[in-house]
Protein backbone atom coordinates (compact mmCIF):
# COMPACT_ATOMS: atom_id res chain seq x y z
CA UNK A 1 0.00 0.00 0.00
CA UNK A 2 1.12 3.31 -0.53
CA UNK A 3 2.29 5.55 1.84
CA UNK A 4 0.29 8.31 2.88
CA UNK A 5 2.93 11.22 3.17
CA UNK A 6 0.88 14.32 5.68
CA UNK A 7 2.90 17.70 6.30
CA UNK A 8 1.60 19.59 9.44
CA UNK A 9 1.79 23.29 10.15
CA UNK A 10 1.29 24.69 13.70
CA UNK A 11 1.71 28.86 14.68
CA UNK A 12 -1.19 28.44 17.35
CA UNK A 13 0.94 30.29 20.40
CA UNK A 14 4.62 30.95 20.59
CA UNK A 15 6.16 28.21 18.24
CA UNK A 16 6.61 28.26 14.67
CA UNK A 17 6.53 24.81 13.62
CA UNK A 18 6.45 22.34 10.59
CA UNK A 19 6.40 18.48 10.64
CA UNK A 20 6.39 15.84 7.87
CA UNK A 21 5.34 12.18 9.35
CA UNK A 22 4.40 9.11 7.29
CA UNK A 23 1.81 6.96 7.84
CA UNK A 24 0.53 8.50 10.55
CA UNK A 25 3.39 7.24 12.81
CA UNK A 26 6.94 7.83 11.47
CA UNK A 27 8.48 10.99 12.04
CA UNK A 28 10.43 11.88 8.92
CA UNK A 29 11.14 15.89 9.39
CA UNK A 30 10.25 17.75 12.52
CA UNK A 31 11.59 21.78 13.30
CA UNK A 32 10.24 23.71 15.51
CA UNK A 33 11.16 27.33 15.99
CA UNK A 34 10.78 28.93 19.45
CA UNK A 35 10.06 32.56 20.07
CA UNK A 36 10.40 31.62 24.45
CA UNK A 37 14.00 34.06 24.11
CA UNK A 38 12.04 37.38 22.40
CA UNK A 39 8.79 36.50 25.26
CA UNK A 40 10.79 36.32 28.35
CA UNK A 41 11.38 39.76 29.05
CA UNK A 42 7.65 40.24 28.87
CA UNK A 43 6.67 37.24 31.21
CA UNK A 44 4.33 35.68 28.82
CA UNK A 45 3.58 36.10 25.16
CA UNK A 46 2.88 38.82 23.65
CA UNK A 47 0.01 38.22 20.45
CA UNK A 48 1.86 40.64 18.37
CA UNK A 49 5.25 39.74 18.95
CA UNK A 50 3.99 35.83 18.05
CA UNK A 51 2.02 36.92 14.79
CA UNK A 52 5.64 38.99 13.02
CA UNK A 53 7.29 36.12 14.35
CA UNK A 54 5.61 33.64 12.38
CA UNK A 55 5.65 35.79 9.19
CA UNK A 56 9.54 35.82 9.84
CA UNK A 57 10.00 32.15 10.38
CA UNK A 58 7.06 30.39 8.05
CA UNK A 59 8.81 29.93 4.94
CA UNK A 60 11.94 29.09 6.18
CA UNK A 61 10.36 26.36 8.78
CA UNK A 62 8.98 24.96 6.13
CA UNK A 63 11.89 24.70 3.59
CA UNK A 64 14.13 23.17 6.53
CA UNK A 65 11.57 20.66 6.84
CA UNK A 66 11.28 19.12 3.54
CA UNK A 67 14.96 19.31 3.13
CA UNK A 68 15.08 17.58 6.66
CA UNK A 69 12.50 14.84 4.88
CA UNK A 70 14.89 15.14 1.45
CA UNK A 71 11.20 15.50 -0.09
CA UNK A 72 9.38 17.80 -2.62
CA UNK A 73 5.49 19.54 -2.26
CA UNK A 74 4.94 16.69 -5.24
CA UNK A 75 5.25 14.11 -2.52
CA UNK A 76 2.76 15.56 0.22
CA UNK A 77 -0.45 13.83 0.26
CA UNK A 78 -2.14 16.51 2.34
CA UNK A 79 -1.02 19.87 4.31
CA UNK A 80 -2.78 19.86 8.27
CA UNK A 81 -2.73 23.30 9.67
CA UNK A 82 -3.73 24.00 13.50
CA UNK A 83 -7.40 26.10 12.65
CA UNK A 84 -7.78 26.38 16.58
CA UNK A 85 -7.80 27.15 19.56
CA UNK A 86 -4.96 29.71 20.15
CA UNK A 87 -3.92 33.22 19.43
CA UNK A 88 -6.08 34.69 16.29
CA UNK A 89 -2.95 36.81 14.75
CA UNK A 90 -0.77 33.79 15.39
CA UNK A 91 -3.30 31.03 13.97
CA UNK A 92 -3.88 33.10 10.91
CA UNK A 93 -0.07 33.17 9.92
CA UNK A 94 -0.55 28.93 9.78
CA UNK A 95 -3.66 28.54 8.14
CA UNK A 96 -3.17 31.59 5.54
CA UNK A 97 0.51 29.56 4.96
CA UNK A 98 -0.83 26.05 4.53
CA UNK A 99 -3.72 27.29 2.12
CA UNK A 100 -1.24 29.36 0.16
CA UNK A 101 0.82 25.86 -0.41
CA UNK A 102 -1.61 23.66 -0.95
CA UNK A 103 -3.48 26.11 -3.67
CA UNK A 104 -0.14 26.86 -5.37
CA UNK A 105 0.76 22.62 -5.46
CA UNK A 106 -2.79 21.38 -5.36
CA UNK A 107 -2.73 19.47 -2.34
CA UNK A 108 -5.50 18.79 -0.38
CA UNK A 109 -5.77 20.71 2.96
CA UNK A 110 -6.90 19.84 6.32
CA UNK A 111 -7.65 21.76 9.37
CA UNK A 112 -7.25 20.04 12.87
CA UNK A 113 -7.76 21.09 16.49
CA UNK A 114 -4.79 21.46 18.71
CA UNK A 115 -5.48 19.40 21.63
CA UNK A 116 -6.46 16.60 18.97
CA UNK A 117 -3.09 17.15 17.95
CA UNK A 118 -1.39 17.11 21.51
CA UNK A 119 -3.68 13.35 22.27
CA UNK A 120 -2.38 12.39 18.83
CA UNK A 121 1.35 12.63 20.06
CA UNK A 122 1.57 9.94 21.27
CA UNK A 123 0.96 7.81 18.56
CA UNK A 124 3.84 8.64 17.35
CA UNK A 125 5.52 6.72 20.37
CA UNK A 126 2.77 4.00 20.54
CA UNK A 127 -0.36 2.65 18.30
CA UNK A 128 -3.32 4.16 20.10
CA UNK A 129 -6.19 1.21 21.99
CA UNK A 130 -9.60 2.60 22.27
CA UNK A 131 -11.71 3.14 24.15
CA UNK A 132 -8.92 5.09 25.87
CA UNK A 133 -8.40 8.24 27.69
CA UNK A 134 -6.29 11.88 27.79
CA UNK A 135 -5.10 13.71 30.03
CA UNK A 136 -4.10 17.15 28.57
CA UNK A 137 -2.40 19.23 30.52
CA UNK A 138 -0.91 22.62 28.74
CA UNK A 139 -0.60 26.28 28.85
CA UNK A 140 -3.63 26.84 28.06
CA UNK A 141 -5.94 23.72 28.47
CA UNK A 142 -6.35 21.45 31.52
CA UNK A 143 -9.31 18.51 29.67
CA UNK A 144 -9.92 14.87 30.54
CA UNK A 145 -10.99 13.48 26.89
CA UNK A 146 -12.27 10.31 26.06
CA UNK A 147 -12.08 8.94 23.10
CA UNK A 148 -14.05 5.38 21.43
CA UNK A 149 -12.29 5.50 18.00
CA UNK A 150 -10.02 7.68 15.97
CA UNK A 151 -11.38 11.32 15.18
CA UNK A 152 -13.85 10.41 18.39
CA UNK A 153 -13.24 13.23 21.40
CA UNK A 154 -15.42 13.92 24.19
CA UNK A 155 -14.76 15.94 26.83
CA UNK A 156 -15.32 14.69 29.92
CA UNK A 157 -14.00 17.58 32.40
CA UNK A 158 -12.15 20.88 31.59
CA UNK A 159 -11.36 23.39 34.17
CA UNK A 160 -13.07 26.02 35.09
CA UNK A 161 -10.65 28.62 35.27
CA UNK A 162 -6.54 28.69 35.12
CA UNK A 163 -4.85 26.00 33.00
CA UNK A 164 -2.59 23.48 34.90
CA UNK A 165 0.52 25.42 33.14
CA UNK A 166 -1.27 28.89 33.78
CA UNK A 167 -1.17 28.59 37.09
CA UNK A 168 2.55 27.06 37.11
CA UNK A 169 3.70 30.14 35.00
CA UNK A 170 1.78 32.76 37.67
CA UNK A 171 3.00 30.69 40.68
CA UNK A 172 6.56 30.77 39.28
CA UNK A 173 5.82 35.14 38.84
CA UNK A 174 4.80 35.30 42.30
CA UNK A 175 8.39 33.00 43.10
CA UNK A 176 10.21 35.66 40.52
CA UNK A 177 11.28 32.55 38.44
CA UNK A 178 11.52 33.52 34.55
CA UNK A 179 9.12 32.13 31.95
CA UNK A 180 8.01 29.77 31.13
CA UNK A 181 8.02 28.92 34.82
CA UNK A 182 6.37 25.04 34.87
CA UNK A 183 10.16 23.94 34.46
CA UNK A 184 11.38 26.31 37.15
CA UNK A 185 8.69 24.89 39.98
CA UNK A 186 9.05 21.49 38.83
CA UNK A 187 12.82 21.72 39.61
CA UNK A 188 12.24 23.62 42.39
CA UNK A 189 9.90 20.99 44.31
CA UNK A 190 12.45 18.37 44.18
CA UNK A 191 14.25 19.82 46.49
CA UNK A 192 11.36 21.28 48.90
CA UNK A 193 8.98 18.98 50.89
CA UNK A 194 5.49 19.91 50.49
CA UNK A 195 5.04 21.25 54.22
CA UNK A 196 2.54 24.30 53.66
CA UNK A 197 -1.25 23.39 53.45
CA UNK A 198 -2.76 24.31 49.89
CA UNK A 199 -6.27 23.72 48.83
CA UNK A 200 -6.98 21.07 46.26
CA UNK A 201 -10.64 21.73 44.38
CA UNK A 202 -12.14 18.62 43.61
CA UNK A 203 -15.65 20.00 43.06
CA UNK A 204 -18.46 18.72 42.63
CA UNK A 205 -18.84 14.63 43.72
CA UNK A 206 -18.86 12.84 40.27
CA UNK A 207 -17.11 16.31 38.14
CA UNK A 208 -14.26 15.58 36.32
CA UNK A 209 -13.69 19.32 35.65
CA UNK A 210 -10.62 21.37 37.07
CA UNK A 211 -10.12 24.44 39.14
CA UNK A 212 -6.71 25.84 39.88
CA UNK A 213 -7.44 29.72 40.13
CA UNK A 214 -8.41 29.22 44.29
CA UNK A 215 -4.86 27.16 44.66
CA UNK A 216 -2.94 29.89 42.69
CA UNK A 217 -4.42 32.56 44.69
CA UNK A 218 -3.72 30.61 47.97
CA UNK A 219 -0.33 30.99 46.80
CA UNK A 220 0.14 34.29 46.23
CA UNK A 221 -1.58 35.09 49.43
CA UNK A 222 0.61 32.65 51.04
CA UNK A 223 3.85 34.83 50.30
CA UNK A 224 2.24 38.19 50.86
CA UNK A 225 1.47 37.62 53.89
CA UNK A 226 4.60 36.19 55.34
CA UNK A 227 6.10 39.82 53.27
CA UNK A 228 3.85 41.47 55.64
CA UNK A 229 4.81 39.75 58.53
CA UNK A 230 8.69 39.58 57.87
CA UNK A 231 8.17 35.81 57.73
CA UNK A 232 10.63 33.75 55.17
CA UNK A 233 8.90 31.21 53.33
CA UNK A 234 11.00 28.40 51.91
CA UNK A 235 9.96 29.06 47.72
CA UNK A 236 11.24 25.48 47.62
CA UNK A 237 8.43 23.93 49.99
CA UNK A 238 5.84 26.37 48.55
CA UNK A 239 6.70 24.67 45.45
CA UNK A 240 6.91 21.04 46.40
CA UNK A 241 3.26 22.09 48.07
CA UNK A 242 2.26 23.47 45.15
CA UNK A 243 3.09 20.83 42.93
CA UNK A 244 1.83 18.41 45.11
CA UNK A 245 -1.83 20.09 45.12
CA UNK A 246 -2.18 20.13 41.12
CA UNK A 247 -0.25 16.77 40.81
CA UNK A 248 -3.18 15.12 43.26
CA UNK A 249 -6.25 16.47 41.57
CA UNK A 250 -5.28 15.56 38.38
CA UNK A 251 -3.83 12.20 39.12
CA UNK A 252 -6.76 10.99 41.04
CA UNK A 253 -9.24 12.36 38.43
CA UNK A 254 -7.40 10.46 35.51
CA UNK A 255 -7.43 7.64 37.53
CA UNK A 256 -10.66 7.66 38.69
CA UNK A 257 -12.20 9.01 34.72
CA UNK A 258 -10.03 5.55 33.51
CA UNK A 259 -11.37 2.88 36.17
CA UNK A 260 -15.05 3.90 35.42
CA UNK A 261 -14.93 4.04 31.36
CA UNK A 262 -12.78 1.00 31.48
CA UNK A 263 -10.16 2.31 28.42
CA UNK A 264 -7.42 0.24 27.62
CA UNK A 265 -4.91 3.64 27.67
CA UNK A 266 -3.91 6.95 29.39
CA UNK A 267 -2.46 8.65 27.12
CA UNK A 268 -0.49 11.84 28.93
CA UNK A 269 -0.51 14.97 26.25
CA UNK A 270 0.53 18.84 26.17
CA UNK A 271 3.39 21.20 27.75
CA UNK A 272 2.72 20.69 31.69
CA UNK A 273 3.30 16.62 30.57
CA UNK A 274 7.25 17.35 30.98
CA UNK A 275 6.58 17.55 34.80
CA UNK A 276 8.27 15.26 36.42
CA UNK A 277 6.37 14.90 39.42
CA UNK A 278 3.24 13.96 37.54
CA UNK A 279 5.08 11.70 34.69
CA UNK A 280 6.54 9.79 38.00
CA UNK A 281 2.85 9.85 39.93
CA UNK A 282 1.09 8.76 37.02
CA UNK A 283 3.28 6.21 36.60
CA UNK A 284 3.01 5.03 40.32
CA UNK A 285 -0.55 5.19 39.98
CA UNK A 286 -1.03 3.35 37.13
CA UNK A 287 1.27 0.84 37.66
CA UNK A 288 -1.30 -0.80 40.04
CA UNK A 289 -3.54 -1.05 36.93
CA UNK A 290 -1.72 -3.50 34.40
CA UNK A 291 -4.93 -3.61 32.59
CA UNK A 292 -4.39 -0.12 31.72
CA UNK A 293 -1.55 0.81 29.26
CA UNK A 294 0.04 4.21 30.06
CA UNK A 295 1.68 6.23 27.46
CA UNK A 296 4.03 9.31 28.48
CA UNK A 297 5.68 10.95 25.16
CA UNK A 298 9.32 12.26 25.03
CA UNK A 299 9.79 15.98 26.31
CA UNK A 300 9.83 16.96 22.55
CA UNK A 301 6.51 16.10 21.71
CA UNK A 302 4.45 17.10 24.91
CA UNK A 303 5.43 20.65 23.86
CA UNK A 304 3.72 22.79 21.08
CA UNK A 305 5.54 20.98 17.93
CA UNK A 306 3.71 20.03 13.81
CA UNK A 307 4.29 16.54 14.09
CA UNK A 308 1.53 16.37 16.55
CA UNK A 309 -0.60 18.32 14.13
CA UNK A 310 0.71 15.89 10.89
CA UNK A 311 -0.09 12.83 12.84
CA UNK A 312 -3.51 13.95 13.75
CA UNK A 313 -4.40 15.67 9.97
CA UNK A 314 -3.38 12.07 8.93
CA UNK A 315 -6.32 10.20 10.39
CA UNK A 316 -8.57 13.55 9.52
CA UNK A 317 -7.69 13.02 5.34
CA UNK A 318 -8.24 9.43 6.25
CA UNK A 319 -11.36 9.73 6.91
CA UNK A 320 -12.40 12.31 4.60
CA UNK A 321 -12.15 15.65 6.66
CA UNK A 322 -10.66 17.96 4.00
CA UNK A 323 -10.78 21.48 3.96
CA UNK A 324 -12.33 24.20 1.57
CA UNK A 325 -9.89 27.33 0.63
CA UNK A 326 -12.15 29.42 2.80
CA UNK A 327 -10.88 27.36 6.10
CA UNK A 328 -10.04 30.28 9.28
CA UNK A 329 -8.30 30.27 12.01
CA UNK A 330 -11.32 29.57 14.71
CA UNK A 331 -9.62 30.34 18.33
CA UNK A 332 -12.33 28.96 19.77
CA UNK A 333 -13.24 25.97 18.11
CA UNK A 334 -14.39 22.71 19.56
CA UNK A 335 -12.61 19.52 19.92
CA UNK A 336 -16.49 17.60 19.89
CA UNK A 337 -17.46 19.14 16.87
O1 LIG B 1 1.45 22.65 25.44
P1 LIG B 1 2.32 23.85 25.63
O2 LIG B 1 3.70 23.81 25.03
O3 LIG B 1 1.63 25.12 25.10
C1 LIG B 1 0.24 25.28 25.10
O4 LIG B 1 -0.43 24.76 24.15
O5 LIG B 1 -0.25 25.90 26.06
O6 LIG B 1 2.42 24.08 27.22
C2 LIG B 1 3.20 25.11 27.79
C3 LIG B 1 3.02 25.06 29.31
C4 LIG B 1 3.62 26.28 30.03
O7 LIG B 1 2.63 26.78 30.92
C5 LIG B 1 4.80 25.70 30.81
O8 LIG B 1 5.08 26.38 32.02
C6 LIG B 1 4.32 24.29 31.09
O9 LIG B 1 3.69 23.91 29.87
N1 LIG B 1 5.43 23.37 31.42
C7 LIG B 1 5.54 22.76 32.62
C8 LIG B 1 6.75 22.02 32.57
N2 LIG B 1 7.31 22.21 31.33
C9 LIG B 1 6.48 23.03 30.63
N3 LIG B 1 4.75 22.79 33.69
C10 LIG B 1 5.12 22.07 34.76
N4 LIG B 1 6.27 21.35 34.81
C11 LIG B 1 7.10 21.29 33.74
N5 LIG B 1 8.22 20.56 33.80
ZN1 LIG C 1 -0.20 23.26 22.98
Amino acid sequence: MKDTIILGIETSCDETAVAIVKNGTEIIANVVASQIESHKRFGGVVPEIASRHHVESMTIVLEEALQQANLSYEDIDAIAVTEGPGLVGALLIGVNAAKAVAFAHNIPLVGVHHIAGHIYANRLVEEMKFPLLSLVVSGGHTELVYMEEHGSFKVLGETRDDAAGEAYDKVARTLNLPYPGGPHIDRLAHEGNPTIKLPRAWLEEGSYDFSFSGLKSAVINTVHNAEQRGEHIEPADLAASFQSSVIDVLVTKAVKAAKELQVKQVLLAGGVAANKGLRATLQTEFAALPEIDLVIPPLSLCTDNAAMIAAVGTIAFEQGKVSGYDLNANPGLDLEA
